[in-house]
């Protein structure tokens, strides 16, 4: 997999939405907003891209102030999930916000991926709420 920044606006950025709108709106039956998709214009879009040119895992980065860098919206490819291409994409933007010299990683957690993150390094702060419906917890990873 070929990791790199794209642009939003540009077809691979409205691949990348399809992609983000299979795996993390269509199964809780959700849409996303014109509104928020405005909203991402100023954030980082770090995709991963298979030998085909085709997009198969997303990850976007989004300034949180005091040196903090979020990360949200991280969908892999159904097909493609538990091949270690999610590892392989955190690692990366971890990596580059490291660059963009930001400290601290931090995130909105689905449950059911909580395992995940722990494993690259993340701990969960403060307890359970919910988010888009579904329970969530907040994680965070020193990047210095
Ligand atoms: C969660 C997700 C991003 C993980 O990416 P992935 O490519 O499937 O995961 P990887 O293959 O890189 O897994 C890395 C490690 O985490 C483990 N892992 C991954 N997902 C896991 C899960 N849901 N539960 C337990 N362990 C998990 C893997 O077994 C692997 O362990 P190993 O290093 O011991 O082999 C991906 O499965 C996905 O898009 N899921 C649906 C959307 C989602 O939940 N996104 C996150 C929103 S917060």
């Amino acid at each position: 997999m070929t990791i790199i920044p794209i642009e939003f606006g540009t077809p691979e950025y409205e691949e990348s939405v399809a992609l983000r709108y299979e795996v993390l709106r269509k199964p809780l039956g959700l849409e996303f907003s014109v509104e928020q998709l405005a909203a991402e214009w100023s954030d980082t879009h770090l995709a991963g891209f298979d030998e085909n040119a085709k997009i198969v895992a997303i990850l976007i980065l989004t300034p949180a102030g005091d040196h903090q860098v979020k990360m949200r919206q991280v969908a892999i490819d159904p097909t493609l999930q538990g091949k270690g291409l999610g590892a392989q994409l955190v690692k990366a933007s971890e990596v580059l916000a490291q660059k963009n010299h930001f400290q601290r990683m931090v995130l909105h957690a689905r449950e059911t991926a909580v395992p995940f993150y722990l494993k690259l390094g993340y701990e969960v702060v403060g307890g359970q709420f919910e988010e888009v419906g579904i329970p969530h917890f907040k994680m965070e990873k020193s990047l210095s």
